[in-house]
């Protein structure tokens, strides 16, 4: 069975190779993002893989659906770039890898943390110009701060556990109170009071209809001043513009983002030669106190070994029974 890859970058064919002896798949990879213009290159497969930025709507859907498509799998946990219904409609059987390694995501949000902090991006650079001052490196202990977590499923949960190991104090806010947190003294509390209370806020929720834009000039103004804000989940909870008007005003005191709304025009790709037109992620760029990663936070050696397995075992599964065992990897 031939299984058709979207956006492929070096490292998804070094670990789908790797582990495909054992599955033996025919394994086609197309470096293009899928969209309506790329879904036609789909020939003869009957199973298509996609990543986080891939267009998977209706549009996409039936010309998939006219070629045969049966399965698409993503190798991803978000599906926010997906049509559901529309898949439901023309029978196509869409999976995900709910959860490869929460910890690779939360400890990045935490890499990300440290380093708006103590602000080691730039004593790296200092140091190697042999440039030995502190001034403008000053930092603040994380213990006993308090720290705001939205959404604890797999990865918010991870998050938690590593800043209690700080010693901080941690809301969260979930649509669930989690009783397992709460026994290791994280605070499920309204989310007012989180924006109102924490020192430091991390996004770990999906992106949907209600969480959209769930940081916006309201929301802000709520927040602490100078609050810290991490979003390592989707780049449209975020209103990219009320955030921008809040580090400018200083509402928001550093802002760490592996994530950003437009990404999809820009991250996974060297344009390190390239006149960039988004003037939004280059003032965003521009902020001394801002840092941005480009959806990174999954990249390590367990989370894309187990994202191969899943994704292969959930297709290989697919195929022979037309179900999953794992109900949260099984979308329609
Ligand atoms: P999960 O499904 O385990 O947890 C999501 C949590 O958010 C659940 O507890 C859910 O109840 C909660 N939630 C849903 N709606 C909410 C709302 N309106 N307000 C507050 N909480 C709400 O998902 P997981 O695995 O923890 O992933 C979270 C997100 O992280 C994913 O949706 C994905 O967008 C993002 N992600 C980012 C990666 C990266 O490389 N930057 C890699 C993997 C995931």
């Amino acid at each position: 069975m031939k299984i058709t890859f979207y956006s492929t970058q070096p490292y998804d064919t070094l670990f789908f190779n790797r582990y495909n002896d054992s599955f033996g798949f025919e394994l086609e990879f197309l470096e293009t993002q899928l969209n309506v213009q790329t879904a036609p290159l789909v020939s003869s497969a009957a199973v298509v893989c996609v990543f986080v930025n891939d267009l998977v709507n209706e549009a996409v859907l039936k010309i998939f659906s006219e070629r045969g498509v049966k399965i698409i799998a993503l190798r991803c946990a978000g599906f926010n770039n997906v049509d559901i219904n529309a898949a439901k409609q023309l029978g196509i059987r869409i999976c995900r890898v709910p959860a490869y390694s929460p910890q690779a995501v939360a400890e990045h949000a935490v890499a990300m943390l440290l380093t708006l902090n103590r602000k080691t991006h730039k004593a790296y650079n200092r140091v190697r110009e042999q440039n030995f001052s502190l001034n403008g490196l000053l930092g603040f202990d994380l213990f006993g701060k308090t720290i705001g977590v939205i959404g604890t499923g797999n990865i918010g949960k991870a998050f938690c556990r590593i800043m209690r190991g700080f010693g901080c104090s941690v809301l969260a806010f979930d649509l669930i109170a989690n009783k397992e947190l709460e026994a290791a003294g994280v605070q499920f509390v309204p989310l007012i009071e989180l924006l109102n209370k924490a020192d430091i806020i991390s996004l770990h929720c999906p992106l949907n209809e209600q969480t959209r834009h769930l940081i916006n000039a309201d929301t802000t103004g709520m927040m602490k001043r100078g609050v810290m804000l991490i979003n390592t989940s989707r780049g449209a909870l975020i209103d990219t513009q009320a955030v921008i008007d809040a580090l400018k005003s200083g509402q928001i005191g550093f802002l760490g983002i592996d994530v950003y709304e437009q990404e999809e025009h820009l991250f996974f790709r060297d344009l390190s030669a390239t006149v960039i037109e988004d003037d939004t992620i280059q003032r965003l760029m521009s902020f001394p106190n801002v840092l941005v990663t480009a959806h990174q936070a999954f990249f390590t050696e367990e989370a894309l070994t187990q994202i191969t397995l899943t994704t292969f075992r959930n297709v290989g599964e697919l195929l022979k029974t037309n179900n999953l065992i794992n109900r949260q990897a099984l979308l329609v």
